[in-house]
């Protein structure tokens, strides 16, 4: 029988049958899907799972905290926690093409990721949240791949790791009931997808450390007045970009040159199509004032309103 429970029993025991005493690493992105797959395992084989959180600056507000903080609580569970934002923000200063900027964030956490790795003595498997709706996919993703796509995958070749996979039955909605079953936090249990270069790739043009700062800044107001609105389960994805242009504008009598930030949100069941989502006049009139207002270096917002296709959701 189908039941939350039942699936965390039962995954718990197939996990052990796989693992027995070896130990395990595991990479947190921040998502539901590596954080459920690291808890079963958790349940699993306790201490001898080693998680690694990467955290490559590209979050969003307090996101980094979020992840640490849930895992935290989850007594017992070694988290190694890796402020690698210098490094990212580094290798990215410069780059402007948004191909270029994904194959630097994902080679670079490859890198950050094994460099931890490494130092987990006689670890043999690799904890990855694969769903089955991506195992359905990458038969046919490569061929008709449009952006090359960055998740962990990649690592276990390169480090020889068995793959443990607990998610692989399942589809997202089932993910988020283990998750609550879990006692993960709300907050995890119904984020939104996130692309794993993160704002990288929602920032158009150059990511710096002022840019990163604005788009965080705005992100975070959008993301409240939605929340606050009740829309935030009801959307695919909601979030702000930042795009590489500046525009003139009035503020108070003095004349602004500054960014404009786009909203784009948009409903889906699957992310290969989207459909942009028909928010309310005052909601958008609520958070284009108050990023207006809260955020320096904005001077505008414009709303994103194209579907996939012919858009993609993500900017680059
Ligand atoms: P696009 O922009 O292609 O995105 O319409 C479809 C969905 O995939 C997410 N996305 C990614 N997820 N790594 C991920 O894990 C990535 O590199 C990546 N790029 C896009 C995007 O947020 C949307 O949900």
């Amino acid at each position: 029988e189908w039941t939350p429970v039942n699936i965390v029993t039962e995954a718990v025991e197939r996990i052990r049958r796989q693992v027995g005493d070896a130990r395990a690493i595991c990479a947190l992105s921040g998502g539901v899907d590596s954080a459920t797959a690291a808890m079963l395992v958790h349940r699993a084989i306790g201490e001898n799972l080693t998680c690694v959180f990467v955290d490559h600056g590209l979050l969003r507000q307090n996101e980094a905290e979020q992840v640490v903080e849930a895992f935290r609580r989850e007594a017992g569970l070694p988290l190694v926690h890796v402020d690698a934002r210098e490094r990212f923000l580094d290798r990215l200063a410069g780059v402007t093409d948004p191909e270029a900027k994904r194959k630097i964030v994902g080679e670079e956490f490859i890198r950050v990721f094994e460099e931890q790795a490494r130092e987990i003595e006689d670890a043999r498997f690799l904890v990855q949240g694969t769903l089955y709706s991506d195992v359905i996919e990458s038969g046919t993703r490569d061929a008709a791949r449009i952006k090359s796509h960055h998740n962990v995958g990649g690592l276990p070749e390169v480090m020889d790791l068995e793959l443990v996979e607990p998610l692989r039955n399942l589809f997202k909605d089932e993910v988020r009931v283990v998750a609550a079953e879990l006692g993960m936090p709300e907050r995890l249990v119904w984020r939104q997808p996130f692309p794993g270069p993160g704002l990288a790739i929602r920032i158009i043009g150059e990511v710096t450390a002022e840019r990163l700062e604005i788009l965080r800044r705005a992100d975070a107001v959008l993301q409240d007045e939605i929340r606050a609105a009740g829309y935030y389960r009801r959307l695919w994805q909601s979030f702000a970009v930042l795009p590489a242009v500046q525009s003139v504008g009035v503020m108070g009598d003095a004349r602004t040159y500054a960014y404009p930030i786009v909203i784009r949100a948009v409903t889906s069941d699957d992310a290969m199509t989207a459909d942009w989502a028909r928010l309310p006049y005052d909601l958008l009139e609520r958070i284009s004032n108050r990023i207006i207002n809260e955020v320096p270096g904005v001077n505008r917002v414009a709303l994103d309103i194209t579907s996939k296709p012919p858009g993609t959701i993500e900017w680059e």
